[in-house]
């Protein structure tokens, strides 16, 4: 087991200690993050955009995903292990449960799944047999072709509306965890208090249980040359990545990341 599991964030979540998430795909910085106070390590499907060069997430494997959480796994000192279920990855009951059984025995202690109130029949079926699952609502990068591009999510009175409901409806279908992506912080804030379980969110505000950022993005090694308004470039100031890492850690306790201006309004 691992020094940070579910207990412990819940039990984080309920003494309104912020948890420190981040992205994290090989054994060197697994160790690093870990080393330096990071709680849960995403291997992301994000890897798919800043590892593999991909201008979505859609490409990646569930082989991919396995070869960097067994990565992960060897360099990780502690932090809790989640790891993104890629695109399509979930499309059947069978997929799932075969894709999730892949994917923990690599070495992930929880799965993420993107989407909405449809995503509590997975999520009731995998609570079942024992695996947690964190629900992945607002900006759902999978989903870009219908979203038509990387946009704030829920400004819509009835957006909103809905993304509280399904909030609600994962956590009663046995989520252990929700990441809130892209919306107003009014929002994020109201989900968060709605629901027991801890949210992490990414361009959700500071109101959330916890902040998680793409580790390229907070290093200051966007691709394009460009970060979204939700990034903070953790590496300025600062001549090691350990010392990038912790202060990242800290800004999350001590609740200085994220500020206004990396955050959405309604
Ligand atoms: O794949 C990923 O890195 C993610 C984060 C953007 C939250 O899902």
């Amino acid at each position: 087991m691992p020094d940070v599991t579910l207990t412990t964030l819940q039990s984080l979540k309920q003494s309104g200690e912020k948890i420190a998430m981040l992205t994290c795909y090989d054994a060197t910085f697994a160790h690093a993050a870990s080393q330096a106070g990071v709680d849960v390590l995403l291997v992301g499907d994000s890897l798919g955009m800043v590892l593999q060069g991909h201008d979505s997430t859609l490409p990646v494997t569930v082989a991919d995903m396995a070869y960097h959480v067994a990565s992960v796994k060897r360099g990780n000192q502690g932090a809790l292990i989640l790891v993104d279920l890629p695109f399509m990855a979930y499309a059947t009951t069978e997929q799932t449960l075969h894709n999730c059984a892949t994917l923990m025995q690599a070495g992930a202690h929880m799965v993420k799944l993107e989407g909405a109130g449809w995503l509590a029949e997975p999520i009731r079926l995998l609570a079942e047999r024992g695996i947690p699952a964190c629900a992945h609502l607002g900006l759902t990068p999978q989903a870009v072709n219908i979203l038509g591009g990387y946009k704030v999510q829920g400004r819509q009175d009835s957006q909103a509306r809905q993304m509280r409901a399904d909030a609600i409806a994962l956590e009663q279908a046995g989520a252990c965890m929700l990441l809130l992506e892209c919306v107003p912080s009014s929002l994020a804030e109201e989900i968060s208090q709605a629901v027991k379980i801890p949210v992490i969110g990414i361009g959700a505000g500071s109101a959330t249980d916890g902040q998680v950022l793409v580790l390229h993005d907070m290093l200051g090694l966007a691709l394009s040359g460009r970060s979204p308004k939700f990034v903070k470039n953790f590496m300025a100031g600062q001549d090691s990545i350990a010392a990038a890492l912790s202060a990242y850690v800290q800004a999350v306790k001590a609740v200085t990341f994220p500020a206004a201006e990396h955050s959405f309004s309604a």
